[in-house]
């Protein structure tokens, strides 16, 4: 089956969803997305999206700051543009329908580690979760938008899917649609398109803990690497310090945050002699960047042997803290802790991909028609550490770059001529051996937990290579051989992430930011990017 469109975007989050609107009103756009419309990680931001609002505040104060977490590797010229570019994008929100708390009709801001001012502007602890309504109840008064659930993007369409061979190795490689799994029909579509659009967001689920949800297996970074396009910086894996530690089952495969907000309101870490310890580590305490407070963290868990800290804030009062943040209180509620009254058990977990696939001002990708926004991308103003509450900003911000881009260069682009294949799976058998994607899945999420975490070493990237070679091999192979189904392209994307990240930490020789290696302990005096592109013929 064949389908063809202006615009494909892949992804229905924040950077999916509100580039779809903005290139409605020029272009026809299909959003596919690999479960139901909502599901994303835009869904479960809780903190708020940053933003120079407040008159004591300045875009100098919000610039100085992102790049002080960024520990010498952001884009100067990228983050003065996004932080200029903060308010505008915040009316646009408004515009669209979200509703932010308020406080004597003004937006109500908080604070975050490694902010100098309050600058996050929140709908309570639930902000991710109005975005996404808001957005979809606009998408669903706008007929230009077909939104395809259920359907999950296998591959982008390339040189390298024409018969003839001879233009695989063609330059600059394009990129005219993609591959689509529809998961409840059990069939591939071929979506070809003008311009595609990546918005897949993170890869957390590469880890054993994480914050992130069972959507976020990196396949739009593996999907990119396939294709050709360069990406980078993928070793700055960002551990969110807080996330709850209880010993019941994880369920849907991701652990709940407790929101950064919760320090910025007062929040003080203690181990489990109940010493007050971030002051033996930074002076900015518990509002330090998260690489220095996750480290802090990890170091007195295996200091001391103890499985969590504990987030206290119990000195604040009950009712505003229930005000603040309901959804943290109601599901520790139902844990049985009263946030107001006892404090919580922590423990830090993958969080965010810095990295991603190289894009320009415009979102644009080293391959031609294809851009990519979001967290799936490396825009370069993120550096060596996102600061908190940039990262729904940066969606927001180059979403709507990318539209003003199309908006006067979509007419001169046609779609291609040549003829592309259908998918092709004959030789290919339905399989009844998922336990070995299973396991595979969880090996691989343990390794890259112990090796490839928040310290790391030659010797532990070394191990994590090799293993991360075999479950290659032996996937492929598989893949191969096997009619696909959704956990097998997880498993596969993963597993490239996985190496993505290996290779680029191994290439790093010196801690930065979220990459820290005991056996280069210090920073290197001119800091590179890690680009890494494939350069072989796509299996
Ligand atoms: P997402 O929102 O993750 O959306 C990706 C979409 O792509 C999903 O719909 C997914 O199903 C789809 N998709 C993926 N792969 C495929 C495929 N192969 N085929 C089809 N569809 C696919 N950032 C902040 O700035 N402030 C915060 O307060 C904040 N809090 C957070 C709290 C949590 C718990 C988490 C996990 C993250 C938080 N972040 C926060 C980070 C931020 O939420 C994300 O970086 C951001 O939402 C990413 O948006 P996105 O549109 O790029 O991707
Ligand atoms: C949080 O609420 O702590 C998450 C904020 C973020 O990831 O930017």
């Amino acid at each position: 089956m064949e389908i063809k469109t202006d615009v494909l975007i892949i992804g229905s989050g924040i950077a999916g969803l509100f580039s779809a609107i903005k290139i409605s009103s020029f272009a026809d756009v299909i959003l596919v997305t690999k479960k139901e419309k909502n599901e994303s990680n835009t869904n479960y931001a809780q903190g708020g999206i940053a933003a120079v609002i407040s008159g004591d505040d300045s875009f100098d104060k919000h610039i100085n700051d992102t790049i002080v977490a960024g520990a010498g590797l952001c884009n100067e010229e990228e983050v003065k543009s996004l932080v200029e570019d903060g308010p505008g994008c915040i009316n646009d929100l408004i515009e669209l329908g979200t509703h932010f708390t308020l406080e004597e009709e003004k937006l109500h801001l908080l604070k975050e580690g490694g902010h100098s001012k309050n600058r996050i502007v929140h709908a309570h602890d639930l902000t991710g979760k109005e975005i996404e309504r808001a957005l979809i109840d606009k998408i669903s008064t706008i007929p230009g938008i077909r939104i395809m659930e259920n359907c999950f993007a296998i591959d982008l369409i390339t040189e390298h899917n024409l018969k003839n061979q001879k233009n695989a190795e063609s330059t600059p490689r394009h990129c005219w649609g993609a591959y689509v799994q529809n998961s409840k029909l059990n069939r591939v579509i071929k979506i070809i398109s003008k311009v595609t659009i990546l918005a897949t967001g993170g890869l957390g689920q590469v880890y054993l803990h994480t914050t992130n949800p069972a959507i976020a297996t990196g396949d739009g970074v593996a999907m990119a690497y396939r294709a050709g396009a360069k990406v980078g910086n993928l070793e700055f894996i960002q551990f969110h310090p807080t996330s709850l530690y209880h010993s019941g089952p994880v369920t849907d495969r991701h652990s709940f945050l407790i929101s950064e907000a919760v320090r910025g309101f007062g929040g003080i870490l203690l181990n489990s002699s109940g010493e007050a310890f971030m002051q033996k580590y930074d002076t900015r305490k518990e509002l330090a960047p998260r690489d220095i407070v996750a480290r802090a963290i990890d170091n007195e868990l295996k200091k001391r042997g103890d499985d969590f800290v504990l987030l206290d804030i119990t000195h604040k009062n009950g009712e505003e803290i229930k005000t603040h943040f309901p959804n943290i209180y109601a599901k520790c509620r139902g844990l049985n802790i009263d946030i107001t009254a006892q404090p919580i058990p922590v423990v830090p977990a993958a969080h965010y991909s810095c990295g991603g696939i190289v894009v320009d001002h415009f979102a644009k990708t080293s391959l031609k028609g294809l851009f990519a926004i979001g967290e799936v991308a490396m825009t370069g103003v993120h550096g060596a550490n996102r600061l908190a509450s940039n990262s729904l900003l940066e969606a927001v911000v180059y979403a709507k770059r990318v539209c003003e881009y199309l908006k006067l260069n979509l007419v001169k682009t046609e779609q291609t001529k040549h003829i592309i294949p259908d998918w092709d799976d004959s030789g290919t058998l339905t399989s009844d051996e998922k336990v070995l994607i299973s396991h595979s899945q969880k090996e691989l999420k343990q390794l890259m937990w112990d090796y490839v975490g928040i310290v790391r070493s030659d010797l532990r990237l070394n191990f994590a290579g090799r293993r991360v070679n075999n479950l290659y091999t032996e996937v492929e192979e598989f893949y191969k051989k096997t009619k696909i189904f959704d956990s097998l392209l997880e498993l596969r994307d993963m597993i490239t992430c996985a190496s993505l990240i290996i290779k680029s930490a191994e290439m790093r020789k010196e801690s930065r930011g979220l990459h820290f290696t005991t056996d280069y302990p210090d920073y290197l005096r001119s800091p590179k990017d890690t680009i890494l592109q494939n350069t072989f013929h796509r299996s």
